[in-house]
């Protein structure tokens, strides 16, 4: 089931913004994001917001799904107020956002260019399960506006496949890929899951070079995260499945990299590589920016100006709420300048580009040259100015982040 939401402070009924939110509203990159809480199946690692339809309930369809995010996309508008927000990117995610029918999509890329505009060559991403699109519905998304397409590959091994309760066959994302190239997506990235309990080091570079085969720009590779509540944490505590093993997973992330790099793809954020600048996936870079974006939908999150909301979880709750002229915001709070410098260290030193040496204060200098001596830190750029992580301090990004936070 879908993990629980933190309280915060209570978000007022019509959804207006504290005024600091409004402080260099327009300045700074403007992006949506759409959730879609609907999956035919749950994976059994799991715990985003989503529902099958046994587990839906009454008072919210995927039929009327369009229409009830529709009126939460008008709703931000009316909070922004007139103020020129041009989307520099949309990214339409899941759930399984490819279970409504491209047209559906479609009217919520028009709508949202229609209520706030986009920039030239905006990224307009949508995310789909590879059994859940063929050429047919892929030219249909291409031709509706979606620039770039992300699809959930997870491994080329059935019996990985299996495990993780994944609907496709072994080959289905490297057919997607072809059709989507073919109807002219500019971009198209795969996303990986690696330490899959059963996945062997053969598998996973399978895996890895069954992906890099397939001509995506970009590929997304994340350990796998046993989290609490899910089939898969049963499994674990019950002994039928083996917790993923901290040493093989930092030699799966080593082995990732060496292929990937191999392949041309570089690595731009500690589990995202691309092909060049430009396939690097410009929504996501926003969020690890601290850029602004309303989401849109049940459970989904939203930055402005450092006040941070978070809608209803459930889609019956949050179309009542919509309904009745409410704003579906369910708690939020504003980040004050210690939460904001620690959020920002932690987003932006797991960027390639690293993070300036200035923002971390004269206070994190001795830690960081430490860190430099220990190889996790680059001493080129260090030199330069900036912190930013070797491959060892890929691996332990984490403590990194601990070690320079006062
Ligand atoms: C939530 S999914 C949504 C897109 C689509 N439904 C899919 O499965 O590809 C986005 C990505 O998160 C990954 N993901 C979800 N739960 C995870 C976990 N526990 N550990 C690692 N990756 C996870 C998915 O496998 C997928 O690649
Ligand atoms: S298809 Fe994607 S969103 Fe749906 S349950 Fe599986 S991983 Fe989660």
């Amino acid at each position: 089931m879908p993990s629980t939401l933190p309280e915060g402070d209570p978000a007022p009924s019509d959804g207006a913004l504290p005024p600091s939110a409004a402080d260099g509203l327009g300045t700074r990159p403007f992006s949506l994001y759409l959730h879609v809480p609907f999956c035919q199946t749950r994976c059994g690692y799991c715990d985003f917001n989503t529902y099958t339809s046994d587990e839906l309930g009454p008072g919210a369809t995927r039929t009327s799904y369009v229409d009830t995010a529709l009126a939460e996309l008008r709703l931000a508008r009316r909070v922004l107020g007139d103020v020129e927000l041009p989307l520099e990117t949309i990214f339409i995610g899941g759930g399984t956002p490819t279970l409504l029918p491209p047209a559906d999509l479609g009217r919520l890329v028009s709508a949202a260019a229609d209520e706030f505009g986009l920039v030239a060559r905006a990224e307009v991403t949508t995310e789909a399960n590879p059994e859940s699109v063929d050429a047919r519905s892929l030219d249909a998304l291409r031709a509706s506006g979606f620039t770039r397409i992300s699809l959930g590959m997870q491994s080329a091994a059935p019996h990985v496949l299996r495990t993780l309760d994944r609907q496709h066959t072994p080959g289905r994302p490297e057919l997607c890929v072809a059709w989507a190239r073919a109807a002219g997506f500019d971009h198209v990235s795969l996303d990986l899951i690696y330490g899959t309990p059963g996945e062997s080091d053969h598998d996973w570079r399978a895996s890895l070079e069954a992906a890099i085969g397939a001509g995506p720009d970009h590929v997304s590779a994340y350990a796998l995260i046993v989290e609490p509540g899910t089939r898969l944490a049963g499994q674990v505590a019950r002994g039928e499945l083996a917790a993923p093993d901290d040493d093989a997973l930092a030699d799966r992330y080593l082995v990732a990299d060496d292929l990937l790099s191999a392949a041309g793809l570089d690595w731009y954020e500690v589990s995202n590589w691309a092909l060049d600048d430009d396939a690097r996936c410009r929504h996501n870079l926003g969020y690890w920016r601290g850029a602004d974006w309303w989401g849109i939908g049940p459970g989904a999150h939203s930055h402005v100006g450092g006040t941070r909301w978070w809608n209803v979880k459930h889609p019956a709750a949050y179309a009542q709420r919509l309904a009745a002229g409410q704003s579906p915001a369910h708690g939020r709070e504003v980040l004050d300048d210690e939460a904001r410098h620690a959020e920002r260290v932690l987003l932006e030193l797991r960027l390639a580009d690293g993070i300036p040496l200035d923002v971390l204060g004269p206070t994190a200098m001795p830690a960081a040259a430490r860190l430099v001596t220990d190889g996790l830190l680059d001493s080129v750029a260090f030199d330069d100015g900036r912190a930013v992580l070797t491959l060892r301090g890929r691996l332990l990004a984490d403590g990194v982040v601990r070690g320079l936070l006062p």
